[in-house]
């Protein structure tokens, strides 16, 4: 949440750190700015989008070599010009962006208050900012010294890039909870909360960790620990492409990534799964197996659609491995007492591997002896470097705030998983076991023929688009699905929706059903077909309009739905990996029906790294 990206070197800054912030928007998207130094610090900030800020700084002399810049996802302080970053110090000599959140901010803002400090904004950035120049004048002979002096009080999680008016060549940076990233050019350095900024200009990168500091100058980056000695800066290649984060022809950064799921899912098997030769090799999983056919018990740790993701594959890691399973919301999970017991795995699912509430759910749980497998889809993020093992999910860079193409991709790598895992533990005959890998590498092909109903797709959004409210329902496999079918079209289009296993019907949500309430079944036949049959019968008896994603030549769901759109025939299994795919187009074409923003829903953010 929030991106940041600044630039010290030769070049001109501004341009660089526009394009950054145009890249890191889908992290926040209520104000941004920027602050340039070109011997004296200006900051502009605008509430709004980037485009708001690019707009009002057209015609101005915007000539610097160093400068900050940050797209805000409000936490303190309501979405407006004044509460946007850089935040100014006091004395007017310091400008500093921030991305987290303080929680001590209150007591430090009434000290500061009781020294006669008055503050611009409602930020507990800028009480940092305040807190850090007051030790700076008072305590400190140096900037970094002040810096450091500073986080040792702070609770909380954040990265920093302070800009200093007496000290043009140098930019100092810090990190505690929230990503940064630092690309390494020829005299210049480019640093941002994800690769995404600096992929253009250059591929070698240092990943900060935390507590680290970094003291940035053109031709040089010091790196040092809390204890002030200085590390040696890892340099990581990034294996990344340019093109990977443009549009590439779509509309929307939402579509293009709906549309990738063939090579996202395919991308994913690479390597991995040999149909023909019958085999699956994970690297994560191989040097770890005896670890995993042992444990007694399986522990998946998410938020949002990661979180659905692990519970679908609840179902299939209980029924291919025989293995109990649980599924907790990391927000819960962190705060809970949970029992970890020797021999439990827990298995991390995230996108951007940065999601406050899981990263700190996994180290509390390491801290108690937990064994931490990672399913992470971006390279060297906090997760993916937290876990003991794990296996990238490789759907290539995301950045519509909805997720799907890392849904479908994180779902191959957990199918993957229990069919090496229940095939290894003896619980899967060979057959069974081939048949699946078999299933598998067929995938890719099939979402293709899926992805030929858009058009129907966006009909139904089109007649739909004005309902009040939605419900989403489905058993077994795909009831995770239904779930995530109802996430996906609130947050894109704003209708209400809830998913439902469709047996609970009957024990309460029936109530709503009236009049052409869209009900939406994931009814792809499997074992449940003929029960979700008679749940459709009483949806329509209550004159509800049914939808319903079918398998291929379901004539008993074409009768008796309103609207169906078939996907072609699955093992039951591995089903939601098609029939996920008609509920992303359905939310994507009902936002854009109703003229919204869907690569930038309101309120969300991609990498939520606030709790
Ligand atoms: O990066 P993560 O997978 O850890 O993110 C978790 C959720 O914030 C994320 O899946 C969110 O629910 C998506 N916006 C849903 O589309």
């Amino acid at each position: 949440m929030c991106g940041i990206v600044a630039y010290i070197g030769n070049q001109e800054a501004y341009p660089i750190i526009l394009k950054g912030l145009q890249r890191l928007e889908y992290r926040g998207y209520d104000s941004a700015g920027v602050a340039l130094l070109d011997q004296k610090l200006t900051i502009y900030k605008k509430k709004g989008k980037v485009a708001e800020l690019e707009g009002s700084l057209i015609g101005k002399n915007l000539h610097a070599k160093s400068g900050i810049g940050h797209t805000r996802w409000a936490t303190h302080g309501e979405p407006s010009d004044r509460n946007a970053h850089p935040h100014r110090s006091p004395s007017g000599k310091l400008a500093m962006v921030h991305n987290g959140i303080i929680e001590n901010f209150a007591p430090i803002k009434k000290e500061l208050q009781n020294k006669g400090y008055v503050f611009q904004s409602d930020t507990d950035t800028e009480v940092l900012l305040y807190f850090i120049e007051d030790i700076y004048h008072n305590d400190a002979t140096s900037l970094e010294e002040a810096v450091r002096i500073a986080l040792k009080r702070i609770i909380g999680a954040y990265v920093i890039i302070l800009l200093d008016e007496a000290h043009p060549d140098t930019l100092i940076a810090a990190r505690k909870g929230s990503p940064l990233v630092i690309g390494i050019g020829k005299n210049e350095h480019f640093l941002a909360s994800d690769a995404s900024p600096i992929i253009e200009y250059t591929k070698e990168v240092v990943y900060i960790n935390d507590y680290e500091m970094a003291i940035v100058k053109p031709d040089e980056l010091i790196l040092k620990n809390p204890g002030n000695e200085r590390i040696t800066p890892f340099i990581t290649k990034l294996d990344m492409e340019l093109a990977a984060i443009e549009k590439g022809g779509y509309e929307h950064f939402m579509l293009k990534e709906i549309f990738e799921q063939p090579t996202a899912v395919f991308d994913c098997l690479r390597g991995r799964l040999d149909a023909k030769a019958g085999t699956i090799r994970m690297g994560g999983i191989d040097k770890h197996l005896e670890l995993l056919k042992e444990a007694k018990r399986i522990i998946l740790v998410g938020c949002g659609t990661s979180w659905h993701a692990g519970l679908l594959a609840e179902y299939v890691f209980e029924e291919l491995c025989r293995v109990p399973v649980e599924v907790e919301y990391a927000s819960e999970f962190r705060y809970r007492n949970p029992v970890i017991n020797p021999g439990d795995v827990i298995i991390a699912i995230s996108q951007s591997g940065e999601t406050a509430d899981t990263l700190v759910a996994l180290e509390n749980a390491k801290n108690q002896g937990a064994f931490i497998f990672g399913v992470v889809n971006v390279v060297g993020s906090s997760i993916a470097r937290l876990s003991q093992a794990g296996a990238y999910t490789h759907a290539g860079p995301e950045i519509g705030v909805a997720s799907t193409k890392a849904f479908t991709a994180q779902i191959t790598v957990l199918y993957l998983i229990a069919i090496k895992l229940g095939y290894a533990k003896g619980c899967l005959s060979r057959d069974r076991y081939l048949h699946l890998i078999g299933e598998l590498a067929l995938v890719p092909d099939k979402i293709s023929e899926v992805l030929k109903s858009a058009p129907a797709v966006a009909a139904l959004a089109e007649k739909y688009k004005d309902a009040r409210d939605f419900l989403f329902l489905g058993r077994g496999y795909n009831f995770p699905i239904a779930l995530e079918g109802a996430l996906k079209l609130k947050e894109i289009s704003y209708i209400h929706a809830e998913g439902y296993p469709a047996a609970e019907m009957k024990h309460g949500p029936i109530a709503l059903v009236e009049d052409s309430l869209p009900v939406v079944f994931v009814a792809t036949k499997d074992s449940y077909h003929d029960k979700l049959i008679s749940n459709a019968q009483e949806i329509k008896a209550r004159k509800g309009s049914v939808i319903a994603v079918i398998s291929e030549n379901d004539t008993v769901f074409q009768d008796i739905a309103d609207e169906t759109i078939a996907v072609p025939a699955a093992d039951e299994i591995l089903a939601p990996l098609l029939s996920v795919v008609p509920l992303q187009l359905l939310a994507y074409y009902t936002g854009l029906a109703k003229g919204l923003d869907v690569d930038k829903p309101r309120n969300l953010a991609k990498s939520v790294t606030v709790e």
